[in-house]
């Protein structure tokens, strides 16, 4: 069980989650306008795949392949990538699913969204939960939806990721509800900034979320490490 975990937003919905081992999510480096790494340069020992979308899809493969290190994802993207990946360990879990690697479980849960794979229909779309002592929710892309109360009661994330950016998923207005029904102790934004098409001010979210809920909003610079430890949390 982790007593800290190193959580690194490298731009878009991309995050490192270093617990001792490394959790890569949605990995979009190569295109990515506010990557300042290199994709040859990031360390995993798990990838984690949210949806078939370029900017979430991204660089897993490569960098799953780079590392020796597996992808946990959604079952039909799953079996997409293995089609033309035989080498990788790829596990394609479906919502309420969960797999452990290295200690670390990862659960599907639902997200309200789409997924393709350069326009092929690539199966649903989903959040993720991340855990190691400490839990971690990765929405994903996602429109805000009553069920992440379900995700709060169930799995009591620590921090929940949400997308803020608008136009293809919640904006700053519905990411402050869904962070009143996730009731986690942190969040920070993701999904902004990117494309003109997805601007967003974080700091008037931190500031109207903050006001609304009893939460701390962490708005973090790409490649900033935000450290969160258990004792903060108020774990044993
Ligand atoms: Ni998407
Ligand atoms: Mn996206």
């Amino acid at each position: 069980m982790a007593d800290k975990v190193e959580i690194t937003w490298h731009g878009h919905a991309c995050f490192t989650l270093d617990f001792g081992k490394k959790v890569v999510i949605d990995p979009f480096i190569d295109g990515n306008p506010k990557a300042k790494i290199k994709k040859g340069d990031v360390k995993a020992d798990l990838v984690v795949v949210t949806h078939g979308h370029s900017d979430h899809l991204g660089d897993a493969v490569e960098i799953a392949r780079n590392n020796k290190a597996p992808i946990v994802t959604f079952v039909e993207l799953g079996w997409m990538i293995g089609a033309e990946n035989g080498d990788l360990d790829i596990r394609a879990i479906n919502y309420s699913g969960s797999t452990e690697v290295n200690g670390i479980t990862v659960t599907a849960v639902p997200a309200l969204h789409s997924s393709s794979v350069d326009g092929k229909y690539a199966g649903n779309p989903a959040g993720m939960v991340i855990s190691d002592g400490i839990t971690v929710y990765h929405a994903g892309d996602t429109g805000v939806f009553g069920d992440m109360s379900i995700i709060s009661d169930l799995y009591h994330p620590d921090i929940s990721l949400l997308p803020i950016g608008g136009f293809y998923t919640m904006s700053t207005y519905e990411a402050t509800y869904a962070a009143g029904l996730l009731k986690s102790p942190y969040i920070i934004p993701m999904h902004y900034n990117t494309f003109d098409l997805i601007k967003a001010d974080a700091q008037k979210f931190k500031k109207e979320t903050e006001e609304k809920h009893q939460v701390n909003v962490i708005v973090p610079e790409v490649e900033e490490v935000v450290k969160i430890d258990r004792q903060e949390l108020g774990k044993r």
